[in-house]
């Protein structure tokens, strides 16, 4: 047997929505807590798998981690104890369940002197290397060994180096300011990612008492410390989820406020729904948006501060009921479109092509994957049986879903209990009829 959802359309969503700390800044914020001498406390937090996986890894690590989950206007507060850490072994257990482990690897060296850390996880959205981490980690003086199993690294002191990310990842800038604070000299890194949750992580670090300092054109500067403190910090609000619940109200016609989640994090999204004919009531806390109708458009999919890749699918979702053709060309994964399928089978008509449709040069050259899709909006939904394929493929079956008529049942939800914080509480809040069920497992 495994979980199911099952989705009964209740006509146009309506209500509020409080997004806690972002699910891709929170595990980040618990790796750094490795780096202090003394513990960090991070508020806000989720309640969402990737803490409980990353919790757990900590602990195998020897961390002493407390997670209250006191309801107040901290949300759960995660604390780390770091200075019991005697394993440098991320055990085996964890092997592809998430991105985190590869973060880990210079928090280990600088505390025991060598890790090893299980292949990395995560969704199946493209091949998703670790080369720019390891090059980053080697430059830095680690010497690494890649096995069947997993990485191994060893490093007697770690030193600065002049780091050029061929693509500004956010998880190889993080690998880089996790391992320079505490390591020997200067390193300067060059093509870093400025995504909010990686700024978020690099104040973090500097709270802790690491000297980084932020340049313009992608550079960051760190100067490493001898020492690192915890420290204590109350998390940003999850753009991804904001985005994708002001999505379901648009896509029933209906009016989502979201709380919690800055409009600066959110402003390119809000553009690009302005431009489709949204309207917006924001201010200090929330933001709310409804449309009386809403025309189709054309995006593609950047670094920040463009359209993020994560807020692709919800997106496309929403195109399928926009009037006219759209047009989503995906460039920050190379295998992203794997939920369009089954947005065809519940009626939806898309149309997936392996050439660019749009302005950005392709990554992926000679890919037979595709890069782009054509939505022709208005096509009626009907509810069906889908299975996700990703976490964020996954949230756009529930928004399809809530659009459709009928009944839709969504098996593979662990993909969303790993990202999402209680997310049957907050579409019943909104008034959509879904409930968690347990099925029969359904066959490959
Ligand atoms: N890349 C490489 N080599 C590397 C690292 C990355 O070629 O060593 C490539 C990737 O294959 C990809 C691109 O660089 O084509 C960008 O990947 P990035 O490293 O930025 O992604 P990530 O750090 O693995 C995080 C989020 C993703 C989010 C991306 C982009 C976490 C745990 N994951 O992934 O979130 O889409 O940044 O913003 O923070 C999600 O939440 O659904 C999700 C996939």
């Amino acid at each position: 047997m495994t979980d199911a959802w099952v989705v009964n359309p209740a006509g146009p969503l309506r209500g509020d929505v409080h997004v806690r700390g972002s699910k891709n800044a929170v595990t980040k914020h618990l790796v750094a807590a490795m780096l202090g001498r003394t513990p960090s406390v991070i508020s806000n937090s989720p309640e969402v798998g990737d803490v409980s996986i990353t919790t757990s890894m900590l602990e195998a690590l020897g961390c002493g981690v407390e997670i209250d989950t006191g309801d107040g206007a901290e949300g759960t507060s995660v604390t780390v104890d770091p200075t019991s850490i005697d394993n440098s072994r991320v055990p085996l257990r964890f092997s592809g369940l998430n991105r985190i482990p590869i973060l880990m690897v210079g928090p280990l060296l600088h505390r025991v002197g060598e890790a090893f850390v299980p292949l990395v996880g995560g969704d199946d959205i493209g091949s998703r290397p670790i080369d720019f981490h390891v090059d980053a980690l080697s430059k830095m003086g680690a010497e690494i060994n890649i096995t069947s199993e997993g990485l191994e690294a060893k490093a007697t002191r770690l030193h600065g180096a002049h780091i050029t990310l061929p693509y500004p990842s956010v998880g190889a800038t993080e690998t880089v300011l996790l391992t320079a604070t505490l390591a020997e000299g200067r390193t300067v890194l060059d093509g870093a990612a400025t995504e909010p949750e990686v700024v978020e992580l690099a104040l973090f670090l500097q709270r802790m008492g690491a000297r980084i300092e932020m340049r313009p054109n992608r550079r960051f500067i760190i100067d490493g410390v001898d020492e690192l403190t915890g420290a204590v910090h109350k998390l940003k609000g999850d753009r991804i989820e904001a985005f994708s619940y002001l999505v379901a109200g648009l896509i029933t016609g209906g009016e989502v406020r979201v709380h919690g989640c800055s409009q600066e994090r959110l402003v390119t999204a809000i553009s690009t729904l302005h431009g489709m004919g949204a309207r917006f009531d924001i201010n200090d806390t929330s933001v709310a948006t409804w449309a009386d109708s809403l025309t189709a458009t054309a995006v593609e999919t950047d670094t920040h501060p463009g359209f993020m890749t994560d807020w692709q699918s919800p997106m496309v979702a929403l195109f399928t009921q926009c009037e006219g053709l759209s047009v989503m060309y995906e460039t920050v994964y190379e295998n992203r479109f794997t939920y369009v399928p089954a947005l065809n089978k519940m009626g939806a008509q898309i149309e997936m092509y392996n050439t660019p449709l749009g302005s950005i040069d392709s990554r992926f050259v000679g890919s037979d994957t595709p890069c782009s899709v054509v939505v022709r909006g208005g096509a009626p939904l009907q509810g069906t049986d889908v299975h996700v394929p990703d976490i964020r493929g996954g949230f756009a079956y529930v928004l399809a879903a809530a659009a459709a008529e009928g009944t839709t049942t969504i098996t593979g939800t662990h993909h969303l209990d790993r990202g999402y914080n209680r997310p049957i509480e907050n579409f019943r809040a909104l008034g959509l009829d879904i409930e968690r069920v347990s099925v029969p497992t359904p066959a490959d």
